[in-house]
């Protein structure tokens, strides 16, 4: 599966993720204590990270799942964002952890932390598995990190390209002919 014209190069390993998910778990549980907390996934390039980080936030957790849509290219994203599975139960009075596995453009977050923000949550915070910076152009506050990455289009742990790779155990970069070659 590691193959270096598909994966350039392992970026985080399977064992620095997890590491690091049981590290923001940690964080997330003492900063909740004693508080019931929503942990809403945004589907589906969060899937892996969420159950991974859920298992190990401690307390009065419930979970719920989301999925929007940001219109554009499959590796450059839009700012036009559509919401294609919403929430199964209201937020308001709720403190809201929204888990996202990758703020880039922070265009897809601006918005869903707002539209959550607009139903009355008591609070919404964010935790991201990566950050890349450099491409935002969108303002969004990330109150949880795991890793800030340099620009590149990365793949694995959930993150895709054309559906594809999101099952990888570990976040490698995708080598530019793959995509090269599509767009
Ligand atoms: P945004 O540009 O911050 O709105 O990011 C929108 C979405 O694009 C993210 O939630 C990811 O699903 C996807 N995305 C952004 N950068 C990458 C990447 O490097 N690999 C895979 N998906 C990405
Ligand atoms: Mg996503």
């Amino acid at each position: 599966m590691i193959d270096s014209t598909t994966i350039k190069e392992v970026l985080i390993s399977e064992e620095q993720l997890q590491q690091r998910v049981k590290e923001l778990a940690k964080q997330i549980s003492d900063d909740y204590k004693g508080e019931e907390v929503v942990l809403v996934c945004v589907l589906k390039g969060a899937v892996m990270f969420f159950a991974d980080l859920a298992r190990y936030v401690e307390g009065d957790v419930s979970l719920d799942f989301i999925s929007c849509s940001s219109y554009g290219s499959s590796t450059v994203s839009s700012g036009v964002v559509r919401i294609m599975k919403d929430l199964d139960k209201p937020v308001e009075g709720k403190h809201v952890v929204v888990v996202e596995d990758i703020v880039d453009t922070g265009n897809t977050l601006h918005y869903l932390l707002e539209n959550l923000k607009s139903r009355n949550a008591k609070s919404v915070r964010l935790v991201a598995l990566l950050n890349k910076p450099d491409r935002r152009t969108a303002e969004v506050k990330v109150d949880y990190q795991g890793f800030e990455i340099p620009d590149y289009f990365v793949v694995g742990y959930g993150l895709d390209f054309a559906e594809k790779y999101r099952n990888l155990p570990f976040v490698g970069i995708l080598n530019e002919k793959v995509y090269q070659d599509k767009v």
